[in-house]
């Protein structure tokens, strides 16, 4: 689904590596915990102590990488197209392996990771299959496959690409897709994975404690997270 249908912004809109590569200089600035970290401390599985080996598939600056190892999880690698966000992860150093890659095809090793992660990424790829497959093909037997995501229904009412302000005070869209709820359980169905979980994180007091200007928005969701569980 094409997000210009919803854009009530009209940002001009770069491309992922050029966007990230600017974004970087404040990302971690702008990025809300509420958004994404604010799900994965809700959900019941997987139980992170237990991970051994973790992907990290769209990494940016580290920061999801950096919550698993609070969470005991003792070896992340982590994949992103985006050399300048891949550096600030590579200083903060919670990553034991860090590639430069497209998440669809990272490079990494078969079979060879426990839990599978990927948190705010896949807004920016046209097409789910290719992200579902590659993190099926990474993940091994009951290995889980953790998607933190935008929520279609806020893009759509926001009508807001995913964006960042430029110095000179430019609001600059970076390429945003619009995924439905039932295009990621295709995708994940059609890769072979079962799903165990689905949490939906709506505006509510603690989005408005980081965002008042909300308000309007209260009681809407906007992230959700999927947990997919591969067959033993
Ligand atoms: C919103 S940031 C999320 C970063 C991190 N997961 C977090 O939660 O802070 C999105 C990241 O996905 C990366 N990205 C977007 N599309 C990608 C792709 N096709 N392959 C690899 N990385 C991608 C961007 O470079 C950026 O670092």
């Amino acid at each position: 689904m094409e997000f210009s249908d919803f854009d009530n912004r009209g940002y001009r809109t770069v491309d992922v590596r050029t966007g990230y590569g600017e974004w970087v200089a404040s990302y971690e600035r702008t990025v809300e915990d509420v958004m994404d970290i604010g799900l994965l401390e809700r959900l019941r599985e997987p139980s992170w102590a237990a991970v051994r080996r973790a992907a990290d598939l769209g990494c940016g600056t580290g920061r999801t990488g950096a919550w698993l190892r609070g969470r005991g999880v003792p070896a992340v690698d982590g994949v992103d197209l985006t050399p300048e966000m891949l550096e600030l992860a590579r200083r903060r150093g919670d990553h034991d392996r860090l590639v430069t890659a497209d998440v669809t095809d990272t490079g990494l090793p078969e079979s060879a990771y426990d839990l599978v992660i990927s948190s705010l990424v896949d807004e920016h790829l046209p097409d789910l299959h290719p992200l579902y497959r590659e993190a099926a093909r990474l993940a091994a037997p009951g290995a889980a496959f953790v998607l933190v995501t935008f929520h279609p229904h806020f893009i759509m009412t926001a009508g807001m690409p995913t964006h960042y302000t430029r110095g000179s005070g430019e609001p600059v869209a970076i390429d945003t897709h619009v995924h439905l709820i039932s295009d990621h359980v295709a995708a994940g169905l059609a890769a072979g994975w079962r799903l165990v979980e689905l949490h939906e994180g709506v505006i509510d007091d603690a989005w408005l404690a980081v965002k008042p200007k909300w308000e309007r928005f209260r009681n809407h969701p906007i992230s959700a997270a999927y947990v997919w569980r591969k067959d033993s």
